[in-house]
């Protein structure tokens, strides 16, 4: 019995040794010089250890100064290049999605916040600074998110409808704007950040806030202060994070010429892609709600002031505040006194 148990464990081994063989015997693949001569008699036209070196990113001898300059053909390009594919898909669905959904929902709710009546104090609500800066920011964080699109998805999309000739125009003006555009939110970003950073502290009341966001959609509003969750989640995700994110990606792959190299852009250049789609998505839902979504919202931001009936129904903690005197911001009467002594009010 012991004999016959040895005897299957040695032909076990042998097995497992002849199986492992031809894998312990490969050597690399030929490459260099020599093994391409080598080649070209045996099987003259093919080139294969001559891209193998190629495609070994090892660095070759050039007379060219510069990062990377001797790596002929970096390989990781291929795999960035595949990644593009399923990030662009899945990040251009998402945003059309946001999109689709706002358009099926203001079909159904239309605009929201029918709140005014005639005769109301307005509010000064935002500074001419708070307008200018916010209206600096999202021009140019539209005609980039505008013509980010277009890079990305104008091939497919436009170029089957509009032709070659139009779409070549449209695409080289898309990049020269969105090149030229970009560097303005180094600017616009921290001004934005710093002139309404005051009124976005998050608080317990907030959380609150999204517990109810899906009655905040059928119009019955968690009270807030200046600012709701929804409107500080703007601020944090997509102004704070994600545009801080696509500004530093996006001036990596604008100025290549400052030292990095191809891999440092690939990632640059994923990067920003995944920012910008979650940012695109969260933006439309802002600028929807600024827009069509919620009455006197975009005059607010426009000429600066609510009137007391949009406070109370949007930011009712914010206008027990002002009409306690406690607000940074004040009844527009009271700020500049007009001549007659009469209470300034509502007039669109
Ligand atoms: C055309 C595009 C846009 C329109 C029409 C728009 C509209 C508005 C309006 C009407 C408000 C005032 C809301 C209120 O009174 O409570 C506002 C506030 C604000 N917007 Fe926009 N917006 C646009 C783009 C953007 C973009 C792209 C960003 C960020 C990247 C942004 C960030 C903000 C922030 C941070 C606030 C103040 C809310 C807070 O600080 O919590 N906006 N916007």
């Amino acid at each position: 019995m012991r004999k016959l148990a040895d005897f299957f464990g040695v032909l076990a081994a042998a097995v497992m040794l002849a199986a492992a063989a031809p894998a312990l015997s490969q050597q690399p693949p030929p490459t260099g010089p020599a093994a391409q001569a080598e080649r070209e008699m045996v099987q003259p036209g093919n080139n294969a250890p001559v891209w193998r070196d190629v495609r070994s990113g090892a660095p070759g001898y050039t007379t060219v100064q510069g990062i990377e300059t001797g790596v002929l053909v970096q390989s990781r390009g291929q795999t960035w290049r595949e990644a593009r594919v399923p990030i662009a898909f899945w990040g251009g669905l998402l945003v059309a999605v946001a999109l689709a959904g706002l358009a099926v929902f203001y079909a159904i709710r239309g605009s929201m916040g029918d709140v005014e009546k005639p005769g109301a104090r307005m509010i000064r609500r935002f500074s001419p600074a708070d307008r200018y800066a916010h209206w600096l920011l999202a021009i140019s964080w539209t005609v980039l998110a505008v013509t980010g699109l277009i890079i990305s998805f104008g091939k497919d999309l436009l170029l089957p409808v509009i032709g070659y000739t139009l779409f070549s125009w449209l695409a080289i003006l898309s990049k020269g704007l969105h090149n030229f555009v970009g560097p303005i939110l180094i600017i616009a970003v921290p001004w934005m950040f710093f002139q309404y950073v005051r009124d976005n502290g998050i608080s317990a009341a907030d959380f609150k806030w999204f517990g109810n966001i899906f009655g905040y959609f059928r119009g019955k509003e968690t009270p807030s202060k200046r600012f709701n969750a929804g409107e500080k989640l703007v601020f944090w995700v997509v102004l704070t994070i994600l545009t801080t994110i696509l500004v530093i990606t996006g001036l990596v792959l604008n100025f290549p010429n400052y030292g990095q190299g191809r891999s440092a852009m690939q990632n640059a250049s994923m990067i920003h892609m995944v920012a910008a789609y979650i940012a695109m998505a969260l933006a439309a839902v802002h600028i929807y709600l600024g827009t069509l979504g919620v009455r006197g919202a975009y005059r607010a931001m426009r000429f600066g002031e609510v009137s007391e009936h949009w406070a109370e129904h949007h930011h009712k903690l914010w206008y027990d505040e002002v009409k306690a005197g406690k607000a940074r911001q004040k009844f527009a009467d009271e700020v500049e006194k007009p001549a007659t002594g009469e209470a300034r009010t509502q007039t669109s």
